[in-house]
């Protein structure tokens, strides 16, 4: 018998879903003096101090330690329904399913309404872990541009009509994201989200809503969630305390249409969300933990994307970017000349990792955008990191030469 080894040379039968998917390797990742702007981490120096909250979910421990039940805690799920009371949402808690994350909400979504083939609509740009799992499942893509105002409503609804004229399959779901997009950082304006339900009715689809970013904001006026719009049961929303609290603690949950939190919650495979760290989350939402956090890292976090708009605009001149009124992203935009990738693989050589905007396109990739992230890195290394982004790309424009007129 061979010698297990740890590079394996072994030959195994792929499912074909896994044939050319490989995570990147720990080494890969892995660089001493990289700074992070790829990634959307929450910033470190504001992570929330739970070891009181770890202690008396740890002392509830007939509770905690056990499986949990399949729903989620009656009181998380009952704290959730406060906090979306919030935003005008009214749900009771029959409408609420804890699950580990949004994208594992996501992932359920799926299982309980696609088959392979079936098509859902994404923004173009979208969410590229979200592309990733609509990939698992599958599915058929629809991308649809954005504006200003978020997805084009009107280039969906032609769309929409040529498929129904056509006599083709209407897709089954809508993928998106209202509140400072990811990667676009787009917020949508009240009246698409009102047109994206009434679409939804009309061509019946759901509408899955992501909303990790919403309470990040730095500037201007809210705007009803999609599920604020939704009489009929058409819009499943999905939320997470990823971005409000810490990623590391793997909670979401799904506000939906009691019908679908059951389908959801039978398609659940993982043995529950764990008790210990729902115990802390309830505690963290009843005692102002949540809301103290949501102020404090939106009010570093716009100081961040100050600090990262001001060194494009003094080290990538011929780029632009949109300004945020919140979230955790800048989307750039590259003269047509200089490719994403590339320039990504010479920023990581200068010792910044960011990312393709290629990997946000679920059809199609043009190679001229960035994401970057300024949630992670504090000032100084933002500044550092874009400088380093700089040098990069100022190598690859006395490369390619050609006008690079664009304002930031
Ligand atoms: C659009 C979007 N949805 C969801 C999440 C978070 O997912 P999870 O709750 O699984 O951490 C992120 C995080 O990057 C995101 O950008």
């Amino acid at each position: 018998m061979n010698q297990p080894t740890n590079q394996s040379t072994q030959r195994y039968r792929w499912a074909k879903r896994a044939r050319d998917t490989v995570a990147p390797s720990v080494a890969a990742a892995a660089h001493g003096n990289l700074i992070e702007l790829g990634g959307g981490y929450d910033f470190p120096d504001t992570l929330p101090d739970i070891v009181p909250e770890a202690m008396a979910a740890a002392e509830l421990k007939r509770e905690t330690l056990q499986y949990g039940p399949l729903y989620g805690l009656e009181d998380l799920r009952d704290a959730i329904v406060d906090y979306l009371c919030q935003d005008g949402i009214t749900a009771t808690r029959e409408n609420i399913l804890v699950v580990n994350g949004a994208k594992h909400a996501l992932d359920l979504a799926c299982r309980v309404f696609l088959e392979p083939g079936d098509s859902v609509i994404v923004a173009a740009p979208t969410y590229m872990n979200a592309v990733r799992i609509l990939n698992h499942a599958e599915a058929h893509f629809i991308s649809i541009p954005q504006d200003a105002e978020g997805m084009d409503t009107e280039i969906l609804r032609d769309c929409l009509q040529a498929r129904h004229d056509a006599g083709e399959p209407l897709p089954k779901l809508l993928f998106d994201m209202p509140d400072f997009h990811n990667p676009t950082a787009i917020a949508m304006s009240a009246a698409r989200r009102e047109r994206l339900v009434e679409l939804a009715t009309d061509y019946d689809f759901v509408i899955i809503e992501d909303d990790p970013y919403r309470h990040i904001r730095f500037d201007g006026e809210p705007v009803p969630p999609i599920k604020a719009f939704d009489k009929n049961g058409r819009v499943i929303s999905l939320g997470t305390v990823s971005k409000i609290l810490a990623p590391g603690l793997r909670i979401g949950w799904v506000n939906a249409d009691p019908a679908i939190i059951r389908r959801m919650a039978s398609h659940k495979s993982d043995g529950g969300t764990s008790p210990l760290l729902q115990r802390i989350v309830v505690q963290l939402f009843r005692n102002g933990t949540v809301g103290r956090h949501i102020a404090t890292l939106s009010s570093v976090l716009r100081v961040h994307r100050d600090a990262m708009i001001d060194a494009i605009r003094e080290h990538l001149p011929g780029t632009s970017v949109y300004s945020p009124n919140g979230g955790y992203f800048l989307w750039i935009w590259l003269p047509p000349q200089i490719d994403a990738d590339e320039l990504v693989r010479r920023a990581a050589n200068e010792g910044v990792s960011i990312i393709s905007g290629r990997l946000c396109f679920a059809e199609e990739p043009p190679g001229s955008f960035l994401r970057l992230a300024y949630s992670f890195s504090g000032t100084t290394g933002i500044v550092e990191g874009v400088k380093r982004l700089g040098r990069a790309y100022a190598a690859m424009r006395s490369e390619v030469g050609g006008p690079t007129n664009r304002l930031v």
